[in-house]
C-alpha cells in the first residue's frame, strides 16, 4: 500500500465551516482507509472509536478478511485451500515468510521448529510454583513471559537473526509449555517432545503419551488437530494481535508481548469462547430447555450470551467453521463419541439458525463452536480449550510481531481519548472536605 495517493475526503467543521482534505489510502482488496495521522495537528480534534469497529491501526500484508462475504486469506490464498492441501507448519512459514516454502525451505524451516521443540530443563521447575488446579491458561501467562528469562541470546529485536530464532523458538516451545501445562493439572509426567513425529502429532503425544508405553498416533486425530491449528493460525487484528502488536511497539521483547497476547485470548469474548461453548451446553442440560436458553440469549437484561454464535467480523458466515464442522464429523465417527453434549449441540445449532432474532442479526455458529466439541472428543478438558488456541495463534502473533518491527515507520502505540471526567478544581484539605 502506497501513501502516496491522489485521492481524499473532505471533512468539514460545521460550527467553523472550515473544510479538510483527508489523504484515502487503497490497500490490495478491501474498503479503503480515510488517513487521519495529521488529523489532530490539523484540526485540534481526535477520532473517537473505543472498540476500534472503523479503525486500521497498521498496515498489513499477512491476512485478508471481508466479514460480508464470509472470505479469511492468508498471503492471499483462502483458508478453505490451506485447510484442505498444506499442513500447519506450511502455513506457518507463509505466515511468517510471506510465501509457500520450496521442498528445501520447508525442510530446513520443519527441522529448526523440531529441534526448538525442547524447553530449558529449569523451566519444569516453574511449574511445582503453581496449584495444580490452576487454570492452564494462567500458567500459560507465566511460562511464556518467563521464556525472556531464559532466552537472552535472541531478545536484541532489531537484529534480524535473533528476531527468527525468537520466532521459531516462540512456534517450537509453546506447544511443549501447552502439553506440560496439561500434564501438570492431572498430575502425570512431563513427555519430552519427539523429532521423529510432525508437529501436530508431537503435541498429540506430548499430551496423551505416557513413558510407561508406547504412544499409537491416531491419523483421523491429528489431521484434526492440524486443521484446528491452521484455522487458528491467525485472524488479522483482533484484540490478542492488537495486543502483541501494542506491547511489542514499545519495543518489549517477544517472549513477553507473546505473554501479553495469551493473557488478552483468555476472555470469554475471546479465545475463551471455545470453553464456554461446552460450560453452556452443561448449563443448558438437555434438548428441552434450548428454547428456555435461547429466549434468556435474546433478553438484554439477562447476561447470557449463545456461546460459539456471532462474530465482531463475520456477518454472514464463518469460513472456518465450515471447514470444522466437516473434522468434527470425522472425528465423532472415528472415536464413536456417544456424547449427549453434541446432540444437544447440534440441536441447538439447528433451532438457532432458523430463530428470527439470530437470523436477522446474522448471528450462526463461529469456528469455536466446532472447536470445543472436537478437542472436548479428543479428550481434552475444556480448560485447554483456549491453550490449543493460543498455541495455534502463537504463528500469527508472531508473523504480525516481526511484520511490526520491521516497518521503518515503527513508533510506539498511543491512542488518545474522549476526557469525560471532572474539569480543573482546587485540591480540598481532608478536613474541609463535606
Ligand atoms: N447471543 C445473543 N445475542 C448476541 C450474541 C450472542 N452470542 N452475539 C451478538 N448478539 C446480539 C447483540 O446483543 C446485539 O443485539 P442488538 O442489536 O439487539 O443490540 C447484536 O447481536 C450485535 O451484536 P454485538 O454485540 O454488536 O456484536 P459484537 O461484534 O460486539 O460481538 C461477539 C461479537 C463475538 C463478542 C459476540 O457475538 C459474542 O459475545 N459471541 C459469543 C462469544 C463468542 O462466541 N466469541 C467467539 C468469537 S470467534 C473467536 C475469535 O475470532 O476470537
Amino acid at each position: 500500500m502506497s501513501d502516496e495517493t491522489e485521492k481524499t475526503f473532505t471533512l468539514t467543521d460545521d460550527q467553523t465551516g472550515a473544510s479538510y482534505k483527508l489523504p484515502v489510502l487503497d490497500g490490495t482488496t478491501g474498503p479503503s482507509v480515510i488517513d487521519v495521522r495529521k488529523l489532530y495537528a490539523e484540526t485540534d480534534h481526535f477520532t473517537f472509536d473505543p472498540s476500534f469497529t472503523s479503525t486500521g491501526s497498521c498496515k498489513s500484508r499477512l491476512t485478508f478478511i471481508d466479514g460480508e462475504k464470509g472470505i479469511l486469506m492468508h498471503r492471499g490464498y483462502t483458508i478453505e485451500e490451506l485447510a484442505e492441501k498444506s499442513s500447519f507448519l506450511e502455513v506457518a512459514y507463509l505466515l511468517l515468510n510471506g510465501d509457500l516454502p520450496t521442498q528445501k525451505e520447508f525442510d530446513e524451516f520443519d527441522h529448526n521448529i523440531t529441534y526448538h521443540t525442547m524447553v530449558h530443563e529449569q523451566l519444569n521447575y516453574f511449574y511445582r510454583g503453581f496449584r495444580r488446579d490452576a487454570h492452564p491458561m494462567a500458567i500459560m501467562c507465566g511460562v511464556v513471559g518467563g521464556l525472556s528469562a531464559f532466552y537472552h541470546d535472541s531478545l536484541d529485536i532489531w537484529d534480524p537473526q535473533q528476531r527468527e530464532i525468537s520466532a521459531h523458538r516462540l512456534i517450537a516451545k509453546i506447544p511443549t509449555l501447552a502439553a506440560m501445562t496439561y500434564k501438570y493439572s492431572v498430575g502425570q509426567p512431563f513427555m519430552y517432545p519427539r523429532n521423529d513425529l510432525n508437529f501436530s502429532e508431537n503435541f498429540l503425544y506430548m499430551c496423551f503419551g505416557m513413558p510407561s508405553e508406547p504412544y499409537k498416533i491416531n491419523p483421523v486425530l491429528a489431521n484434526a488437530m492440524d486443521k484446528i491449528l491452521i484455522l487458528h493460525a491467525d485472524h488479522e487484528q483482533n484484540a490478542s494481535t492488537s495486543t502483541v502488536r501494542m506491547a511489542g511497539s514499545s519495543q518489549a521483547n517477544p517472549f513477553a508481548c507473546i505473554s501479553a497476547g495469551i493473557a488478552s485470548l483468555w476472555g470469554p469474548a475471546h479465545g475463551g469462547a471455545n470453553q464456554a461453548v461446552l460450560e453452556m451446553l452443561d448449563q443448558i442440560g438437555h434438548k428441552d430447555n434450548i428454547p428456555e436458553f435461547l429466549e434468556r440469549a435474546k433478553d438484554k437484561d439477562d447476561p447470557f450470551r449463545l456461546m460459539g454464535f456471532g462474530h465482531r467480523v463475520y456477518k454472514n458466515f464463518d469460513p472456518r467453521a465450515g471447514v470444522l464442522k466437516k473434522a468434527c464429523d470425522e472425528v465423532l465417527e472415528d472415536l464413536g463419541v456417544d456424547d449427549p453434549r453434541l446432540e444437544l449441540a447440534m440441536e441447538l445449532e439447528r433451532i438457532a439458525l432458523e430463530d428470527p432474532y439470530f437470523v436477522e442479526r446474522k448471528l450462526f455458529p463461529n469456528v469455536d463452536f466446532y472447536s470445543g466439541i472436537i478437542l472436548k472428543a479428543m479428550g481434552f478438558p475444556t480448560s485447554m480449550f483456549t491453550v490449543l488456541f493460543a498455541v495455534a495463534r502463537t504463528v500469527g502473533w508472531v508473523s504480525q510481531w516481526k511484520e511490526m518491527i520491521e516497518e521503518p515507520s515503527l513508533r510506539i502505540g498511543r491512542p488518545r481519548q474522549l476526557y469525560t471526567g471532572p474539569a480543573q478544581r482546587p485540591y480540598v484539605a481532608i478536613n474541609k472536605r463535606k
